[in-house]
């Protein structure tokens, strides 16, 4: 079997991001993960966070390397990952708790980035909660000129790329009932967004 992917940044990042799931994932029984990438993140949530069935998904060629952080892992809590393309599949509705998603908005185009918030706008349950780590712009400003930079390098690998902005995608949450709770800051000028599902019928 071939060697298991490795990020460096989620070796990095995922001990910060772990501290606030535990206190934001604290009642959830099951978290949809959309794009895994390599299934670090995964295991090390899941192994954490043992109340929790941890849901992972990405695009089709990515599965083999999770399946092989899944299967060393041997986690009873972490699944094997489902294809899910949020430009093309659908994801089951109102069945998740949670949904988290790191570094992929400034991957995807924007329109996907759409599709991806309003698809998690129907997949929550009633006061889920959708948890977007990565970084993002305030007010049309880059938080940093790493970000900066950071922008630059995407848009030359890929036009579409880039960091997104956080009112655009608030406003796209708030048009699928997703109220943005919270943002909190994270080390190298990342950031946490939490958004909950608003419950109908108070
Ligand atoms: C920069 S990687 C981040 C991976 C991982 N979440 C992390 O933090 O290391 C971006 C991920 O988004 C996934 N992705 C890109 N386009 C996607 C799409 N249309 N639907 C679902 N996942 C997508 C990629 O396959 C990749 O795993």
């Amino acid at each position: 079997m071939n060697e298991k992917p490795f990020s460096a940044a989620c070796e990095r990042n995922q001990s910060y991001i772990l501290e606030q799931l535990k206190i934001i994932l604290a009642s959830a029984r099951n978290v949809l993960e959309i794009g895994t990438g390599t299934g670090q993140h995964a295991v090390f949530f899941a192994k954490a966070l043992p109340h929790i069935q941890w849901q992972t998904s990405d695009l089709d060629f990515m599965h083999q390397g999770i399946k092989r952080w899944l299967y060393e892992a041997n986690l009873p809590n972490v699944l094997s990952p489902i294809s899910l393309d949020v430009n093309k599949d659908t994801i089951l509705e109102n069945y998740y708790d949670g949904v988290f998603t790191a570094n992929t908005f400034h991957i995807m185009p924007m329109a996907s980035v759409e599709r991806c918030i309003k698809q998690v706008g129907h997949a929550l349950k009633e006061e889920g909660v959708f948890i977007i780590y990565g970084p993002f712009k305030f007010n049309g400003k880059f938080t940093s000129s790493s970000n900066t930079d950071f922008d630059a390098l995407l848009k030359s690998q890929q036009v579409h790329q880039g960091i997104r902005d956080f009112e655009v995608i608030d406003t796209i949450a708030h048009s699928v009932q997703l109220s943005h709770i919270q943002t909190i800051e994270m080390p190298a000028n990342n950031f946490m967004l939490i958004f909950n599902k608003v419950k109908t019928g108070d």
